[in-house]
C-alpha cells in the first residue's frame, strides 16, 4: 500500500542495544518503516526504559500472569494484532516465541543471534555460552546471522549473515564485544533488506 509505513514490534528482555541502534537508524535514514511496539517479559529491562523515553508503546507480558500458555500466547497475538503490526524483530528476547504467534506472523519475525548459524544455536545457546562454545572449539571465525523465526530455535531460514575474525587471545567477554558490534551493522541491513523483499 503507498505511504504505508511498516508497523514494528521489538521483542527485548534486555539492554536492548540492537533495538536502540535500529530506532535510530530508522530515523536517520527516514525509512518506510517504525517502531511502534516494545514488548518484554522485564518490564524494567533497558530496553523498555528505551522504549518510554522515546515514547513508543510498551507491553509487559509473561506467562506466568496467565492461566495457561495459551491464554498467554493468545493475548500476546491479540496485543499484536490491535496494533497492527506488520513484522516483529527479536533483540535479546530471552523467552521462546510463542507457536501461535509464528502462526499468526508467517515470515514477519527476525531473530538477531550472536553466532555463525547453524553453528552454536538452538536451546541452551545464547549470551555468553555461544561465545563460550565457539572459543572451545577451537573457531578462527564468528559473527551474527539474522533469520526468520519459525516454531524450531534458531532454525529458520537465514536472511544475512556477517562475520568477524576470533583472535588467539579472545576471551567469551572480548569475542562478544566484537560480535554485538558487528550485529550493530547487520540487523538494519536485514531489516532493510526484508523491507525491500515484502516490497518487492
Ligand atoms: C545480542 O547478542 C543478540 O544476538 C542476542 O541477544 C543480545 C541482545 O543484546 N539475541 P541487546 O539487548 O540488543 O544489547
Amino acid at each position: 500500500m503507498a505511504n504505508h509505513k511498516t508497523r514494528i514490534a521489538v521483542f527485548c528482555s534486555g539492554s536492548g542495544s540492537n533495538f536502540k541502534t535500529i530506532f535510530h537508524d530508522l530515523k536517520n535514514r527516514h525509512l518506510q518503516a517504525e517502531i511502534v511496539l516494545c514488548l518484554s517479559n522485564r518490564s524494567n529491562c533497558g530496553a523498555m526504559e528505551f522504549a518510554r523515553e522515546k515514547g513508543i508503546e510498551t507491553v509487559h507480558i509473561t506467562e506466568k500472569e496467565y492461566d495457561s500458555f495459551d491464554d498467554f500466547a493468545t493475548t500476546m497475538v491479540k496485543c499484536l494484532k490491535d496494533h497492527n503490526i506488520d513484522n516483529i524483530l527479536l533483540a535479546g528476547y530471552m523467552r521462546k516465541v510463542p507457536d501461535a504467534v509464528v502462526t499468526a506472523f508467517p515470515d514477519k519475525i527476525l531473530n538477531i543471534h550472536p553466532a555463525l548459524l547453524p553453528k552454536f544455536g538452538g536451546e541452551g545457546m545464547y549470551g555468553i555460552h555461544v561465545h563460550t562454545a565457539v572459543l572451545n572449539a577451537g573457531e578462527t571465525e564468528s559473527g551474527a546471522t539474522v533469520h526468520f523465526v519459525n516454531e524450531e530455535y534458531d532454525k529458520g531460514r537465514i536472511l544475512l549473515q556477517k562475520k568477524v575474525p576470533v583472535l588467539p587471545d579472545d576471551t567469551p567477554e572480548t569475542l562478544a564485544a566484537r560480535v554485538l558490534e558487528c550485529e550493530h551493522i547487520l540487523y538494519p541491513e536485514a531489516l532493510q533488506k526484508l523491507l525491500d523483499e515484502q516490497n518487492s
